[in-house]
Order: structure tokens, then sequence, then C-alpha cells
């Protein structure tokens, strides 16, 4: 049976989803799947039996479901994963660890990826054949990875390269967050796949194979990046890829060293120098740490800057009585400052705002695709082609193989 939109208002609430500057999360507490306003634009055709299903009696279902599956199954959670998910992770991480633990599954048939869709891709790729990935929800994507489309990014690689003396050997650098046909690209170009906890040990693999360094999607990573790496900013150009030569002259290009991606992830751009300042107003021996895929004027203006599994461990890591102004999403916020009581922890943006396809992944669509795993049907499989899986391997290897 196929669940249609909750309510009659589906258009007005999908509005409301889609506009960046509103969000339609203002609670984190668990809700049956059928009252999340953002519902309306998550993979529709969970049985209408789930819908309801108060949050007490979906937890049972999932620990019943998880427990018949047993050793058969591992459930990898990523740490923007809401609470009421994350629970059941056997492993939680950043992208990279979690690459890792994939990297590392022997002898189970199954992986129930709790978090966004590149990520099970990369698991698939990483685990033995035999294994299957499931994704909960479908249509928990990643804006980001969206916003390098495999075609654009080909016509770009050929664009920059016919105005390059040949003798000028491009690097490709993508990030996790990206398909993984995009992935394969890398891969045969000497390229390599990065994370946020990674990307300057990648930019010297780059830099010992390549003169530039082609760096996508997300621009404020690459920026970030290079310039704690000392390049300037003057040499480092933007590529929109929505304008004939990416907007630039040959000139510039051939002057770059590092060409970005224009993309951004929707939840970091949120992060403002407006709101640090603010914070350390109003806590003097405040700490602002952030996540890289912020701009650089926040990530400069910050104390400290890290992947989600770097923030965990910087805070967890740090002496009672301090405080944390955080550039991250907030479920992991939340997460932190609840198991730091001893600690003043906060999110630097004061709209509780989740990142929007992580938070897709909601209990109801674990016990569906764990109860069908129960009964011997594999739903929501992310399977990447042998083709694309055999180039980008070797890009994530490259990767998962740097000291
Ligand atoms: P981390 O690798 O830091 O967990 O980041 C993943 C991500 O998608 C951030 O938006």
């Amino acid at each position: 049976m196929t669940a249609s939109a909750p309510s009659s208002d589906s258009a007005a609430l999908l509005e409301r989803y889609l506009n960046p500057d509103t969000c339609p999360t203002d609670r984190l507490e668990p809700l049956p799947l059928i009252e999340e306003p953002a519902f309306v634009s998550w993979q529709q055709d969970i049985p209408r039996s789930y819908l309801g299903l108060p949050p007490e009696e979906i937890e049972l279902r999932i620990r019943s479901a998880r427990a018949i599956l047993g050793e058969r199954l591992v459930i990898l959670g990523h740490h923007y994963q809401r609470d009421e998910v994350i629970q059941y992770a056997d492993f939680t991480g950043d992208s990279f660890k979690l690459a890792q633990h994939a990297a590392k599954q022997q002898g189970i048939e199954f992986v129930l990826f709790c978090g966004v869709h590149f990520m099970a891709e990369s698991a698939d790729i990483l685990t033995p054949p035999g294994v299957s990935v499931v994704l909960p929800n479908m249509e928990a994507g990643c804006s980001m990875a969206d916003m390098a489309d495999p075609g654009d990014v080909y016509a770009a690689w050929d664009e920059m390269q016919a105005c390059l003396d040949p003798s000028k050997r491009i690097i490709p650098v993508t990030y996790m967050n990206s398909a993984a046909s995009l992935k394969a690209f890398v891969g045969k170009r000497e390229g390599i796949v990065c994370t946020s906890s990674n990307a300057p040990k990648t930019f010297e693999y780059a830099f010992e194979r390549g003169e530039k360094v082609l760096f996508f999607p997300d621009q404020h990573l690459g920026r970030n990046t290079g310039y704690k790496m000392g390049i300037p900013l003057e040499e480092m150009v933007t590529w929109d890829w929505r304008r004939p030569l990416g907007g630039l002259t040959p000139d510039q290009i051939e002057k770059a060293r590092v060409i970005l991606w224009k993309g951004h992830c929707s939840t970091h751009q949120r992060f403002s120098v407006d709101q640090i300042e603010k914070a350390r107003s109003e806590y003097p021996d405040l700490n602002v740490i952030v996540h890289p895929e912020c701009s650089w004027e926040v990530v400069e203006a910050a104390d400290a800057s890290g992947s989600t599994e770097q923030i965990i461990k910087t805070v967890s890591d740090a002496e009672a009585g301090t405080a944390w102004g955080i550039g991250t999403e907030i479920n992991l916020v939340k997460r932190l400052a609840d198991e730091h009581p001893d600690k003043t922890i906060f999110c630097l943006d004061p709209v509780v705002c989740p990142c929007s396809t992580m938070y897709r992944i909601h209990p109801a669509y674990l016990a569906w695709t764990l109860e069908r795993l129960t009964q011997g049907e594999i739903v929501n499989r992310v399977e990447v082609d042998t083709k694309t899986r055999k180039w980008s391997l070797v890009a994530l290897e490259r990767m998962l193989a740097l000291p």
C-alpha cells in the first residue's frame, strides 16, 4: 500500500520546508511519522500502518527486529542523527570513521546506514560484494552533493583542461559528500576522496602529483583547507558551474592553485560572524568550534574547526566549567550538551534547524526496513554498479590509506 502526504495543506508545508530562511522543525522530541511536518517531502511508499505508530511502539518493534537479525546486521549512525535513531547504532562516527567501519565489516549480510545517500553508497563500495546496504529513507540525500551534477563536473573538467598548458596537471579531489560516479571520476584521474577530518592530507596528496587541485562540491571546506595550508585566498578561485568557463577567465584559471566548485551546505551556511560575536559578548570565556563547511570568515572567527568527530572529542575532553559555542548541526550539539551537564554547550545558530536531509531518518523507517529484513525482503537497498564501484573504490582506498 502506498502512503499519501499526511495533510491536505501539503503544498504549504512543502513550501515552508523548502524555504531556506525557515525551519519546519522547531522541536526535537520524538513524534509519530504522520505528525512530522516535513514528511510531505520524505519517502512516501512506507506502508500506512507505520505512519501513526507512537514512539514507544516503534522502539519495541525496532528492538525486536534487531534481535532477530542478530549478527547478520550492523547499524551505522552518523553523528547528525537524532537521539531516537542514534541509540540503535552499533557504531557512530563522522563520515571518515563510518567509512572505516564499513571497510572493516566481515561475515555480515546487511548494513543499515542511518545517514544520507552518499554515505550509504560509500558503505556499499567499501563492504564485501555480498553485503546489502540499506538506507532507511531513500529521500535522505544531501543538497550539497546534488550541487555537483556529474555531467556538470565532466564538462567543467574538459573546459578547464582546454584552456591550460598540458604540462599543468590538475588533480581532482572530491568531498565524500558526492555521488559514487564522481568518486570514480577522481579515482580514474589519480584523484582522491576526502572528508572534513582529512582534507589537508588529501591536498598534500594532490599537490605531490599536480600543480592544481579541483575541489568539489563544497567551496568552503576547500577554501578553509587551502588557506590553513598557506594558500592565499587570491590563489583559490570559485567555479560557478552555471556559467561558461565557471565564470572565470583563462588567466584566472591559469594562475589559480585551487579551483573550488561553487557548492555549499545549507545548514553550515547559516552560521555567521555576528552569531560568534554575540555569543562571545554573552560568555566572555567562550570557546568557539565550528565545522569546516562553514564560511571562511566564520572559521577564521572561531577558535577551532573540525569534523563532527573532532568537535565531539574536543568538547568532551575539555575541562568542566568551560563554555562552548558550536557551529554545526543541532542534534549533535544538543546531545553533547545533554552528555556534559558540567559544561555550557550551545549551538551558535538560535534557530533549531537540523540537517534537513539527515533528519529524514525517522524511526518508523527503521522499523519498516528492519521488519522487512526479518521477512527476507530487502527494501531501500543502495547498490553501486560494478563499473562505478571499481574506480570509486580506488579513490576511497587512497583516502583510507593516507598516513
Ligand atoms: P563529518 O564528516 O564531519 O561528519 O561531516 C559530514 C557531513 O556531511 C557534514 O555536513
